[in-house]
Formats: C-alpha cells, sequence, structure tokens
C-alpha cells in the first residue's frame, strides 16, 4: 500500500501506527487527531524509531484532514472508550457524531479507500460507516472476532498449558456481551477442545472470552485493551496490505448470510487486497443458529 490513514490517535491508533510503522505495511502513515501540536508529536516519536528498528515508513501528524488524501486505508481510532461498568453501546450516540464528521472527511480526500473500523460500539459504526459512505460492503470492515478469538486462544492455553501457537479459535455475532465463541470450531491442531476441557471448563470459557474487554478496563480503570487491540488490527492490515487472501473474522456488512441483512457484525471473511472479499457461511446448530440470532437481534437494536 502507498498511504494509510489512522484517524484518532490515542491509545489504540498509537500503538497500531507504531506496529504498521515498524511492519512497512505502507510508505505513508498519516495520523490525524483534533489536537495537532499531539499528534504530529506522536508521530515524531514514531518516526523517531525507525533508526532502530529500521523501517522506511513515513510518518506525519497533524490536525489537517486534507493529509488523508488519496489514501488506501482509513482506520478509524477516535471517539470516547469505555468507563469502567460501561457498555460498549453507551458509547454510541457520542462515538457516531464524531464518525459522522470524519466520515464527510473520507468521501473527500479518500473516496477509494478501504475503511476500518475499530471505536466502539463497533459493529453500529461499521454500519453506519457503510450507510453514510454508500460504498460497496467489501470496502467497510471493523474490529470484532480477531480480538475476542485472540483472548479465547490466550485463555485455552493457559487452562490446558498447551502453546498458544497450536490454537484456533473463531468467536462471531456482534462485539458485545452476546458474542458467540463458537466453541465446536475450536482446535488444537485439529483437535477439538472438548478432547482436553470438560464442559464446565468450555463454559467457564466462553463467559471469560465475552467478559475479556470488560476485565481489562476493569483492572486498568482508566482504560480499555489497546496492545491487543494494535496487534489485531495489524494482522488485519497485514492480510489487506500483502494480499494474504487471509479468512479471518471480522465485522462486516451482511446481504443475507447466515439469514441477516441490513446488518453489520462478526463473521468470518476472506480478507484480501480489495478487503472482503467473501463472507463465508458455516454450517451452525439449532443452537448456535438460536444464539447468533440474539446477537444480532441486539446490534439491531442498536442500530435503530
Ligand atoms: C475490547 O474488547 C475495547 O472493545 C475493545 O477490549
Amino acid at each position: 500500500m502507498k498511504k494509510i490513514t489512522i484517524v484518532g490517535p490515542g491509545r489504540v491508533g498509537e500503538s497500531t501506527a507504531q506496529i504498521i510503522a515498524k511492519s512497512e505495511f505502507c510508505r505513508e502513515l498519516v495520523l490525524l487527531g483534533i489536537e495537532d501540536g499531539l499528534t504530529r508529536g506522536i508521530a515524531l516519536d514514531i518516526q523517531e524509531t525507525a533508526p532502530l528498528f529500521r523501517f522506511d515508513t513515513s510518518v506525519t501528524g497533524g490536525d489537517d484532514p486534507a493529509a488523508m488524501t488519496d489514501s488506501d486505508l482509513v482506520i478509524f481510532t477516535a471517539g470516547l472508550p469505555r468507563k469502567p461498568g460501561m457498555s460498549r453501546d453507551e458509547l454510541a450516540e457520542v462515538n457516531l457524531a464524531i464518525l459522522r464528521t470524519v466520515i464527510d472527511d473520507v468521501l473527500k480526500y479518500a473516496p477509494n479507500a478501504i475503511l476500518l473500523l475499530v471505536t466502539n460500539p463497533v459493529d453500529i459504526l461499521t454500519y453506519y460507516a457503510w450507510r453514510w459512505t454508500g460504498w460497496p460492503r467489501k470496502r467497510i470492515l471493523g474490529l470484532s472476532g480477531v480480538l475476542d478469538g485472540g483472548r479465547m486462544a490466550s485463555f485455552i492455553a493457559k487452562e490446558t498449558g498447551f502453546s498458544v501457537k497450536d490454537i484456533n479459535t473463531l468467536v462471531i455475532g456482534g462485539h458485545g456481551d452476546a458474542m458467540l465463541p463458537l466453541t465446536r470450531y475450536a482446535c488444537i491442531n485439529g483437535i477439538p477442545i472438548d478432547q482436553f476441557l470438560d464442559e464446565d471448563a468450555i463454559k467457564k470459557l466462553v463467559e471469560h472470552t465475552r467478559k475479556g474487554g470488560a476485565e481489562i478496563l476493569a483492572l486498568k480503570e482508566t482504560s480499555s485493551a489497546y496492545d491487543s487491540p494494535a496487534a489485531c488490527i495489524a494482522a488485519m492490515v497485514d492480510a489487506i496490505a500483502l494480499n494474504r487472501q487471509r479468512i479471518l473474522p471480522c465485522v462486516a456488512i451482511l446481504d443475507g448470510e447466515y439469514g441477516e441483512s441490513n446488518i453489520a457484525m462478526g463473521v468470518p471473511v476472506l480478507l484480501a487486497r480489495d478487503g472482503v472479499e467473501r463472507v463465508i457461511e458455516l454450517p451452525l446448530t439449532q443452537d448456535e443458529k438460536q444464539a447468533l440470532a440474539a446477537s444480532a437481534a441486539a446490534v439491531r437494536k442498536n442500530i435503530k
């Protein structure tokens, strides 16, 4: 890619910028924030790690939206984070208002970009980004399942004592308390997890995964997770920038898949150069279908 813009140089945006710069996913990385000096300072700080990490990415920052001109990818991390005890959905009104102004800038300066939404409630923001841009759904996606699935894999590694490198997980649905960790698809090098964990342990794992973000927030008190979200965003950017054809769970706009339309939520997708090349539809059991429908209903209520 030639150019990536990160809108919102908060903790998630800054950590993401460092990984993207270091990984050389693009030649030019732009940080956009509402405070010009602060944003320029963050960019400069990252740029000065270049001799140590040995990267050629140019990193700049500021408050002028024109700096995103002709970006191939725009990552939206701006907005307010949750406070302990808050649900992600309580952020909808304020963060949608911020997104609305940024969408106008994106339409003006980067009309051919792929848009990756990170800010919560991410399913709702992804949906409205799609509606407000009018872009084909392949160019709009959000972060959810890579993060939730990563958490689940960490918990499985801890519970079993096995290497996390061999663990595969899949979490779909809305990025909220009703998310659906598909335990049937969780495996350790192809071996289903129920070979190693009993029903009770798996149930706890599901609950732990659903509460993973809130757990970190409760511990940190003044911040949500940012290191793991940044690593997950970087994995998604890597799939797009290097046209890897990876299958990753992302927030995507559904058009009939899983019996849902006119909604954004987490599903496995084929991620490559053009963005969401395809939504992968999996056969689900009756119980899984019900749980996914409940998760979709929660997202739909918030969209309204
Ligand atoms: C998380 O799950 C903040 O939604 C983010 O940590």
